[in-house]
């Protein structure tokens, strides 16, 4: 596979932008018999080197990429050098497609929300090949499959990924996302996309946040990595007169938090899709309010919880705000000492600790 690089992109960096499955399913791709004028469709590229193999078959304006996610998008773009610009949104699918290539999701509402979605684009030719790590690759992944598309063979697993083939057999599918889940402590039920983070019911780590809000006189609060809102959402409920910004790597983390937020207010809030908070506005918030993720693209990582701290202390005003919530045994304190001028633990349970650090 071409060299190709993880955003953001790092020096000598080292991890792969690519894994097993993606060479699998690159192999099987190129072994096709595929006709000129072929619509592809790839479906959760993580950096792009699904929408690089479909380029080496199709021109590129007969490839559709379809991801969620900022950081997927923007390294999308990169990759192919500007070839493809992913969309974003399902409804975005148009027609039918020859062939489909899909990198299974871990996240199985997300996967079934994905093929409820593709049954509106396929017929009975479509070419529909799906890959994953062994690890990840679950029974309900095959459940899901056989369900909305048809039945599945597999491939022999070959450095630990294998592919699932399905042929599709099936009807067209209404996708039952987003869902609607009511929140103890909130008057309106959230409205929860596919992909969001502790989709069915309140976060252990979440519930912990919420009882240690700050007080304070804020006038613009930032909800860093915000899911579904929550945190900014009660963060205005305690001070009604803040502006909110609400920022995520996920367009259906932000389309559920700006749905979220006209059930309980009626000003206007920011919903920005970037990575972090990366190339914002600097000192332009008084309080930012984050519990990060620990995993990118099925790897379990600090980096993300690392940039968001370089993040939210440059959109910091001077003795501003950063309420942090992070494991316990992940060692959040000595990383934020060296940003901040203060960092103080402000609660502990044995699982979580939440931290107060001032620019
Ligand atoms: C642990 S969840 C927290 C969600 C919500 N704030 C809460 O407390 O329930 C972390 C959030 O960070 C988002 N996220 C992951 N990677 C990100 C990135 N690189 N930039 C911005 N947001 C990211 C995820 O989409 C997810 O919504």
């Amino acid at each position: 596979m071409k060299k190709l690089s993880r955003y953001p992109v790092k020096k000598n960096d080292p991890l792969q932008a690519w894994d097993a499955a993606d060479t699998l399913i690159e192999n099987h791709l190129l072994s096709l018999e595929i006709a000129p004028n072929s619509r592809v469709l790839v479906l959760n590229d993580a950096y792009g080197a699904l929408t690089v193999s479909a380029l080496k078959v199709v021109p590129s304006p007969l490839i559709t990429t379809y991801t969620d996610s900022y950081v997927s998008t923007t390294a999308i773009i990169l990759n192919t050098e500007k070839k493809i610009t992913p969309i974003h949104s399902l409804s975005g699918l148009q027609g039918s497609y020859d062939v489909v290539l899909m990198k299974l999701p871990g996240q199985l509402s997300y996967f079934e929300d994905l093929l409820c979605h593709l049954s509106h684009h396929l017929k009975s030719t479509s070419k529909i090949v799906f890959g994953g790590m062994i690890k990840y690759i679950s029974k309900g992944h095959f459940q899901c499959i056989e369900r909305i598309i048809g039945q599945t063979k597999t491939s022999l697993a070959q450095k630990k990924a294998r592919l699932i083939f399905a042929e599709f057999t099936k009807g067209k599918t209404p996708s039952p996302y987003p869902t609607r889940v009511t929140i103890e402590g909130f008057d309106h039920p959230f409205s929860h996309a596919s992909l969001l983070f502790s989709r069915e019911k309140l976060d252990i780590g979440t519930r912990f946040f919420l009882q240690h809000l700050p007080q304070g006189n804020f006038k613009q609060i930032l909800d860093l990595g915000c899911g579904n809102g929550l945190l900014g959402i009660a963060a205005k409920q305690l001070h009604p007169r803040a502006d909110l910004i609400f920022a995520d790597d996920s367009t259906m983390a932000l389309q559920s938090a700006s749905h979220n937020y006209t059930l309980f207010f009626n000003d206007q809030a920011t919903f920005v899709w970037t990575n972090c908070f990366e190339n914002q506005p600097p000192e332009s918030v008084d309080l930012v309010l984050c519990n990060p993720p620990f995993h990118q693209k099925s790897g379990v990582t600090d980096h993300i919880a690392h940039q968001m701290f370089r993040d939210a202390r440059a959109a910091l005003r001077k003795n501003g705000l950063l309420r942090f919530i992070g494991n316990s045994h992940l060692r959040y304190a000595h990383e934020l000492k060296k940003k901040f001028s203060s960092v103080t633990k402000v609660a502990q349970n044995p699982k979580f600790s939440i931290f107060d650090a001032i620019k």
